[in-house]
């Protein structure tokens, strides 16, 4: 990556009396940044930011978030004009190369994904060491890692082509990681993919077809399932993300670092919102006790929270949640359902825009107020939910690797501390304490 970050001015600081100049960055779009880099050698202080609530840790030439118009654009394509007019493995191709492909270079890509999907047979044999009822987030964390050891041929962070194999093989495996956890989660034979199909037919197919029937792939769901996989493909520097580039920049090959970003993405507060969010639904269950769950996520002596409402970044309409809304609909027009939890989202949300407390504090429905309500009606269980994130995802995460690893101002990432424990002490042998 060529670093681009122009200097538009000056920042002054005085510390302890020593005022000290520091540059002001300026990018394409959003915040200017003060490059603190020379802080401590200068005037031997830290900055001190937990929760990176001011702090940017990389430059990126990848996504843009801007959280208060609530605009969101890969490599400078808006997400509502990439989720209607192209197809996920596009938009994975623009987030790693930059550029949207020309037909032959999307051929070519596309060919090399296909030829990637098969898993090792010896992968098979990992899943019968989990239980049934794991957690399938718990197998996909194992077995993304557990990758790493069937490639050795491609573990070289630092080899441009050895490095770019991983990536493809990630994201050409990890439909297939995906889709026989959830078919061991039901105890169900494993599918193989099929290269002619698209990666949102194979998916579905390798997820839900039986050895019994024939398996009938809809239109609708393969392009919700696509549309899906692309409104999750990248979101800047969130936790996971940022749990990946701090992975890699040991230099640990990408499987490795990759696996770390699925750990992170599993909490509550991150992927697994989606499925936090369809339980809420559920546990609500019907429109006349929306009122009791708002009341209950204004009551500070209650930690419920209203799942699929806030964000860090967005004080707005979080722009994938509007495309989210309609696939919503379009899917559930298509399998003729009119479910109660699709009633109590849409009142939720009505609701929620409304309440005082909700507009003050700028929290608008997210990315996973809706997708919850589209999985579940085609048909997955919710806690395959976080494993269709972290699949959509690995596109993003490979992307913002290999720009950390191109990226020349990048080191090691190692964050400082203020310390606050015990001041320093003479060791107190067993016998005498
Ligand atoms: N329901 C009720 N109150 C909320 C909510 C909510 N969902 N979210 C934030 N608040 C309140 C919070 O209590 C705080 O109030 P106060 O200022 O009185 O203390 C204020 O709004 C600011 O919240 P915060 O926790 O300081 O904000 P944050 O930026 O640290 O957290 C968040 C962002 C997404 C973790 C949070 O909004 C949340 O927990 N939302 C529910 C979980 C969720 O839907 N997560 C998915 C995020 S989108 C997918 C992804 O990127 O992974």
């Amino acid at each position: 990556m060529i670093n681009k970050t122009k200097q538009t001015g000056t920042a002054t600081l005085n510390v302890k009396g020593k005022d000290i100049e520091f540059p002001i960055m300026s990018g394409t779009h959003g915040p200017d940044v003060v490059d603190v880099k020379r802080l401590y050698a200068e005037a031997g202080v830290f900055t001190l930011d937990p929760g990176f609530t001011s702090t940017g840790s990389c430059e990126s030439q990848i996504t843009f978030i801007d959280g208060e118009k609530g605009i969101l654009l890969h490599r400078g394509y808006p997400i509502d004009q990439l989720a209607e007019q192209s197809g996920f493995l596009e938009v994975a191709y623009l987030l790693l190369n930059g550029e949207l492909p020309t037909q032959n270079e999307f051929r070519e890509f596309a060919g090399l994904v296909t030829q990637h999907t098969l898993l090792h047979t010896q992968m098979d044999r990992f899943f019968d060491g989990f239980r049934r009822d794991s957690h399938p987030m718990a197998m996909l964390t194992g077995t993304v890692g557990a990758m790493s050891a069937f490639y050795p041929g491609a573990m070289d962070s630092s080899d441009p082509e050895e490095r770019n194999l991983a990536y493809i093989r990630l994201i050409a495996k990890m439909p297939t990681l995906a889709a026989r956890i959830y078919k061991y989660t039901q105890g169900q034979r494993f599918v193989d993919p099929i290269n002619e199909l698209s990666y949102g037919e194979n998916f579905l197919r390798m997820c839900f077809s039986v050895p019994a029937e024939k398996y009938k792939i809809s239109p609708t769901l393969a392009r919700a399932m696509d549309k899906i996989f692309i409104l999750h493909a990248d979101h800047e520097q969130n936790a996971s993300t940022s749990t990946v580039r701090l992975a890699g920049s040991s230099g640990a090959h990408p499987y490795a670092a990759i696996a770390a970003g699925v750990a992170s993405l599993w909490g509550p507060s991150h992927g697994g919102a989606n499925e936090a969010c369809l339980n809420m639904l559920r546990e609500i269950g019907s429109v006349d006790r929306i009122p009791e769950f708002i009341a209950r996520s204004k009551d500070k002596s209650d930690s419920f929270r209203l799942m699929g409402f806030g964000h860090r970044v967005y004080k707005n309409y979080d722009p994938r949640a509007t495309v989210m809304q309609k696939t919503a609909h379009d899917v559930l027009d298509e399998l003729g359902i009119d479910t109660p939890i699709l009633r109590v989202a849409k009142e939720l949300e009505r609701l929620a825009l409304e309440d005082d407390y909700f507009r003050e504090k700028k929290l608008y429905p997210n990315v996973d107020f809706y997708s919850g309500v589209i999985l579940d009606a085609m048909g997955f269980p919710t806690e395959m939910f976080t494993v269709l994130f972290a699949l959509a995802r690995t596109v993003g995460w490979v992307s913002q690797l290999n720009e950390f690893i191109e990226d020349p101002s990048q080191r090691i990432g190692r964050p400082r501390q203020i310390y606050t424990g015990a001041a320093q002490r003479d060791f107190v042998p067993i016998s005498d304490r």
